[in-house]
């Protein structure tokens, strides 16, 4: 599928996560849970948490300087800073824009964007669409999060999936053939109530009422959630290769949304593909939201797994419901 005047694609990534590490056997002392339990039903072992005087900026601001030096770019050449996140430093102004600011991105304009977990998928679309008119050529798209902040600590259902994060992309025009070959983006907003967070907005502005009822945590119904991954997962990513005319088994690598291990194998399994051409960190960092798949795809990059000529492929689901896969043809 063309898309637009020029090509577009990732000419660099980077990321980077806190460093405090809190293990299964941290979460054992103060919820009812067990490792056993936690590695059986998610495959998480242990996650990062930022250090009370990071926000989501100062993740954010540390992946996208890596990225820069990845691409061979400095801040001055971006045009447009693009945040995938849920959770901003705060209502505004954007994370972005703080971002901007912190990394001297004089010449960007800068803004937020919200689809949950699908929101770096979303991100990636919208930085491919500028690129590809030829509005802008130089575009920092980020997902980042601390969702260590909007995490009830007392409930073991959701407390302990969550980590803090973020991964950074360049999207540049690249040589015709390569980079995004398809999109494909959904949402279901009747399925909102399956996972959100109650208060905080023009709904239920903070009061001392919701937050003695931990309105401003994650609510999730992990089941309901869980069934609406698995099929959303493979349909997604069969509706990007539809658009790039593709099979299949032309999919050299999977990067999916780290949510949970028995998701992405369920995925794996319905489009075919050995767990060896899958990505997952899962274990090492549990669900970054956001920035869950700008952290997979830097990894594989950097650990050369994906190669140039790789037809790549991310995939991702969140909240809204949302969902979103691009197709690319890694090019460097
Ligand atoms: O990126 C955003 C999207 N989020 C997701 O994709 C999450 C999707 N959902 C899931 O990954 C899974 O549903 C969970 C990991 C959240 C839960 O796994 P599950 O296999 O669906 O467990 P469940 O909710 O059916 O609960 C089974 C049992 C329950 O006990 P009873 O009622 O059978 O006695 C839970 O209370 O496991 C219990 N349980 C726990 N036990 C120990 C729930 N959480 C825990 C825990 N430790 N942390």
């Amino acid at each position: 599928m063309a898309i637009g005047l020029y090509s577009a694609g990732i000419i660099g990534t980077g990321s980077y996560l806190p460093e405090k590490v809190i293990t299964n056997k941290d979460l054992e002392q103060i919820v009812d849970t067990s490792n056993e339990w936690i590695v059986k039903r998610t495959g998480i072992r242990e996650r990062r948490i930022a250090e009370d005087c990071q926000a989501t900026s100062d993740l954010a601001t540390n992946a996208a300087l890596l990225a820069l030096e990845d691409a061979e770019l400095t801040a001055k050449d971006i045009d447009l800073i693009l945040i995938a996140t849920s959770t901003p430093d705060m209502p505004f102004p954007s994370t972005a824009c703080i971002v901007q600011h912190n990394i001297k991105a004089e010449n960007s304009a800068a803004f937020d964007l919200e689809a949950a977990c699908s929101g770096f998928i979303y991100a990636l679309n919208t930085a491919h669409q500028y690129i590809a008119t030829g509005f802008y050529k130089n575009i920092l798209v980020i997902g980042a999060e601390c969702l260590s902040r909007i995490t009830n600590w007392k409930d073991r259902r959701t407390c302990v999936l969550f980590g803090d994060g973020a991964g950074a992309a360049v999207v540049s025009r690249v040589k015709n053939g390569y980079g995004f070959l398809s999109h494909y983006l959904g949402a279901d907003g009747s399925g909102a109530a399956a996972l959100n967070v109650k208060a905080g907005g023009s709904r239920m502005p903070a009061t001392l009422e919701t937050i003695e009822q931990n309105y401003h945590t994650i609510y999730m119904d992990g089941s309901e959630v869980f069934k609406f991954a698995v099929r959303i997962m493979s349909t997604a990513a069969e509706e990007a290769l539809r658009l790039a005319g593709l099979e299949k088994e032309s999919i050299d690598y999977l990067i999916p949304h780290q949510a949970n291990i028995r998701i992405i194998e369920n995925a794996a399994k319905r489009l075919n593909l050995s767990m060896a051409k899958v990505f997952f960190n899962i274990d090492k960092y549990g669900n970054m939201s956001a920035a869950s798949i700008p952290v997979a795809l830097d990894e594989a990059v950097k650990s050369g797994k994906i190669k140039k000529g790789d037809n790549v492929c991310l995939v991702g689901f969140g909240a809204g419901l949302t969902w979103g896969s691009s197709i690319l043809k890694w090019h460097k």
